[in-house]
C-alpha cells in the first residue's frame, strides 16, 4: 500500500536512460546552445543546396527546420524535456528515404561537426544518436495517414474548382473563384491550368 507521505514531483520527470540518456560532454564540446545552433545553421545551409536532400525541403523554411532540430537535439543532449515537435516517424511519414540517403545526410552532418572542430569520437556520437531513429525514418513507401477513418493522400495532384480567388504558385497570376486549378494533395500548392504539372509528376522525389 503506497504511503500518503510520498510526494511525486511532476515538474521533474525522470531523465531518459539508455541510448537517449543526456550527454553533458557532447553538449559542452559542441558549445552548448549557441554552438549547436551555429552547427545546425551550417548543416542545413548545405542540406538546402544538396541535390538529393533539398527537394524534400521544398516549401519548408530553413529557420523552421533549424529550430525544430535544435530543440530536438537540445532536449536529448541536456535531458530537458522541452522538445514539443513531432516524433521523427510522424515528421517523415510522407518521405521515402533510403538507407543510402540516410547515410548521406549523416556524413554531411558529421563532416560539418568535424570541420567546426568537434573531435571525431564526439561527432560519431551524434551519428549514433541519429542511428536510433533510422528504423523510424527509412522506408520504401510513405506511411499511411488516417484521419477520421479516411486515408489522407501524401503525393500527387488533384483538380478542383476553387471557391475563392487565389494566386497561382507557378506564374503568380490571378485565378478567380470558380476557375479550375490543380493542387498538390500534401503541400496545397495550387496551379492555374497553364502551369499545371504534367500527369504523374511528383513534387518531391519519393525515391532516391
Ligand atoms: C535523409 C534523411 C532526412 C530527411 C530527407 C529529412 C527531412 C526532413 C524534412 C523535409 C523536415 C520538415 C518536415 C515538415 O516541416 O513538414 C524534417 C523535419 C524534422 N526532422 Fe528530418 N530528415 C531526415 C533525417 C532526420 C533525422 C536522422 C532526424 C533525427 C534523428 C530528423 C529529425 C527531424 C525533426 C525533429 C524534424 C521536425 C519535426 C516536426 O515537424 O516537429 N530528421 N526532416
Amino acid at each position: 500500500m503506497p504511503s500518503n507521505n510520498v510526494k511525486i514531483d511532476k515538474r521533474r520527470p525522470t531523465p531518459r536512460g539508455g541510448k537517449l540518456a543526456p550527454d553533458p560532454e557532447l553538449w559542452e564540446a559542441i558549445g552548448r546552445g549557441d554552438g549547436l545552433r551555429a552547427s545546425l545553421e551550417d548543416f542545413y545551409a548545405q542540406v538546402f543546396q544538396d541535390d538529393r536532400l533539398a527537394p524534400f525541403f521544398e516549401g519548408v523554411r530553413k529557420e523552421f527546420v533549424v529550430d525544430k532540430q535544435f530543440s530536438f537535439l537540445r532536449s536529448i543532449l541536456t535531458g530537458e524535456r522541452n522538445y514539443f515537435g513531432n516524433h521523427p516517424r510522424r515528421a517523415h511519414a510522407w518521405m521515402v528515404i533510403s538507407d543510402e540517403l540516410f547515410e548521406h545526410r549523416e556524413d554531411l552532418l558529421e563532416q560539418t561537426l568535424l570541420r567546426r572542430g568537434l573531435s571525431a569520437h564526439l561527432a560519431s556520437r551524434i551519428r549514433s544518436l541519429n542511428e536510433i531513429f533510422r528504423g523510424a525514418i527509412v522506408k520504401d513507401e510513405p506511411l499511411k495517414r488516417i484521419v477520421n477513418g479516411r486515408t489522407i493522400p501524401t503525393e500527387g495532384y488533384e483538380s478542383i474548382e476553387i471557391a475563392v480567388g487565389a494566386l497561382c504558385d507557378g506564374c503568380q497570376g490571378e485565378v478567380s473563384a470558380g476557375d479550375r486549378v490543380i493542387y498538390h494533395v500534401r503541400t496545397g500548392k495550387t496551379y492555374c491550368l497553364d502551369c499545371a504539372p504534367e500527369e504523374g509528376t511528383s513534387l518531391a522525389p519519393l525515391t532516391t
